[in-house]
């Protein structure tokens, strides 16, 4: 098996009687309206793979693992001029990936949660998490006796011991390392707590990787999925910034060698053109030019330079006729509101405006269902929301999604209290017609009342095994601090002092501490969880 890497989380995976591509991002004006662009460069390599999507001498194999422009790159793979590839995809509850790529006219095969599609000398199989707010999926190619896992964003690592157990061993293994959030990026933070937020988010990243590690055991671990490029002169300082959730492979191989003590997994960064040679673990340096760390910043200036083009016309002036963009704005809320069945949860207001209107503020109540317009922010438990006209226009004419919207980075949110709060966050970040299943999917968690036992040093508490944001199984997370329980996927924290109470936001695991001479019922799960070395602090320099 060879593995070819493409840059960000996209491969060429050339077995002995196949070719898997996963994941293909080449196209030059990037993701989300070009606010994401791939790091570093690969454009250059869209023939390469499309000449091996059109050799017909083996089955060819495309595999997209979610529908974010940045995995999912339409207009690269609507430009493959042999349509007898197969594509391979997940089978989410909302079907436009399936139905997207059908209209493309290849053969289009959709995977539900573990199912295996044969290949010559092998298999793919599918790991697919559909959560209401994440819809994601992982790949293993396993053939000639060989086994790739590729994880890319998809949050399974409370399932990677089971994993690793039936497929196991496997030889390399990639999972994303960098955020890809607008939190705290898009948020009104100060400097400091900004710096705060990133860096607990930056090592709670690292440190989940770092036990998928452990897990997983392989012999190589690929840098992939890492952070994008922000070109758009409006985001272009994000690349510069000292501390924020968009680390690179270097850092993350950093805090993995202090972490990992024992680490016997070879840690590879590949460039976009590299080959790895999976039998001798050979990485085959064939990239024309590599990022060097010393000199990111003159590569950013140089690339932004080059693709300066793609900016020009977002120097338009604003859209003339306001009024009618904020009606839209409140017409599109309004529809949300009605599909939102879990809205008198809501317990905030939520305001909304146009940067080039800040005197027409919309004002959301959730429980009541009303929109009204103020003149200003009141002072009060509130979530803010601000847009420049002619990207809300993007999203208003269906020029992209409302996840695509969130994903572009291009408007600013804040809290008060600063907690996130799961129904909120899809009210703002999904389209309408995909908030009922959000709705059921959280109560879908909150009905599931198993119980764990959890040893956290000599104590033990029993909690609800079950996460109350996407309903990741505690059992396989851990406790920092002797009381913090950590969940395996996005690394909420529980007290488990203060009844299981989560320290974002007022969800709870009902905690209760267990008499020390009393054993777990038959039935209950007993998790023992060894004392974790500290987060490692490290330098901003890697
Ligand atoms: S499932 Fe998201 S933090 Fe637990």
């Amino acid at each position: 098996m060879q593995i070819g890497y493409l840059g960000h989380a996209g491969f060429v995976v050339e077995t002995e009687g196949a070719v898997v591509v996963a994941d293909p991002w080449v196209s030059r004006h990037g993701a989300f309206g070009s606010s994401w662009m791939q790091l570093p460069q690969n454009h250059h390599l869209a023939p390469l793979v499309r000449q091996k999507l059109e050799d017909p001498r083996k089955p060819r194999f495309v595999y997209v693992s979610h529908e974010h422009g940045d995995h999912f790159d339409r207009d690269f793979l609507a430009s493959i001029g042999r349509r007898d590839f197969t594509a391979v995809v997940p089978r989410f509850r909302r079907p436009e990936l399936v139905e997207r790529l059908r209209a493309t006219r290849c053969r289009v095969i959709a995977c539900a949660d573990g199912e295996k599609v044969p290949i010559p000398g092998g298999y793919l199989r599918l790991y697919v998490q559909d959560a209401g707010l994440n819809r994601d999926s992982g790949l293993l190619v396993k053939a000639d006796g060989q086994a790739f896992l590729n994880l890319n964003d998809c949050k399974i690592h409370d399932r990677l011991g089971q994993i690793a157990s039936e497929e196991g061993p496997i030889d390399v293994f990639t999972a994303q390392f960098s955020g890809a959030i607008w939190h705290p990026t898009c948020y009104e933070y100060s400097p400091k707590q900004y710096a705060a937020i990133s860096r607990r988010k930056m090592f709670g990243k690292f440190e989940a990787v770092a036990r998928a590690l452990e897990s997983v055991r392989p012999r190589l671990f690929l840098a992939s999925a890492g952070p994008a490029c922000f070109l758009d002169p409006a985001l272009v300082h994000l690349n510069f910034e000292e501390m924020n959730i968009f680390p690179r492979a270097q850092k993350f191989f950093a805090y993995l060698r202090k972490r990992l003590s024992g680490l016997t997994s070879a840690l590879v960064e590949p460039m976009p053109g590299d080959m790895l040679d999976v039998a001798s673990g050979k990485l085959m340096v064939l990239a024309s030019e590599r990022l060097d760390e010393e000199r990111f910043e003159q590569y950013v200036r140089g690339y932004a330079a080059r693709m300066e083009d793609l900016f020009q016309g977002r120097r338009a002036p604003p859209p003339a006729d306001l009024p009618a963009v904020l009606d839209r704005l409140r017409e599109e809320l309004l529809h949300k509101l009605s599909r939102l069945d879990l809205r008198e949860r809501v317990g905030v207001a939520l305001y909304a405006w146009l940067e080039e209107l800040p005197e027409r503020v919309l004002r959301i109540e959730f429980p009541s269902q009303r929109i009204e317009e103020v003149s200003a922010v009141r002072d009060e438990p509130r979530y803010t929301f601000k847009v420049r006209a002619a990207d809300a226009l993007e999203v208003l004419e269906r020029k992209m999604t409302w996840e695509e919207f969130f994903l572009s980075f291009r408007f600013r949110l804040s809290r008060s209290p600063d907690e996130y709060d799961p129904v909120l966050h899809g009210f703002l970040a999904l389209e309408a017609d995909d908030l009922p299943s959000l709705c059921e999917s959280i109560r879908q968690v909150e009905a599931n009342k198993e119980r764990a036992v959890i040893a956290a040093g000599s104590a033990r508490y029993a909690v609800h095994r079950y996460c109350p944001h996407q309903g990741a199984d505690l059992t396989e997370g851990w406790v920092e601090g002797g009381h913090l329980l950590v969940c395996p996927r996005h690394r909420w924290q529980f007290d488990l002092e203060k009844q299981g109470r989560c320290t974002l936001n007022n969800s709870s695991l009902c905690a209760e501490r267990l008499p020390d001479n009393v054993e777990p019922l038959p039935g209950t799960v007993r998790k023992v969880e060894d004392e974790p070395q500290p987060l490692v602090a490290l330098n901003t320099a890697s």
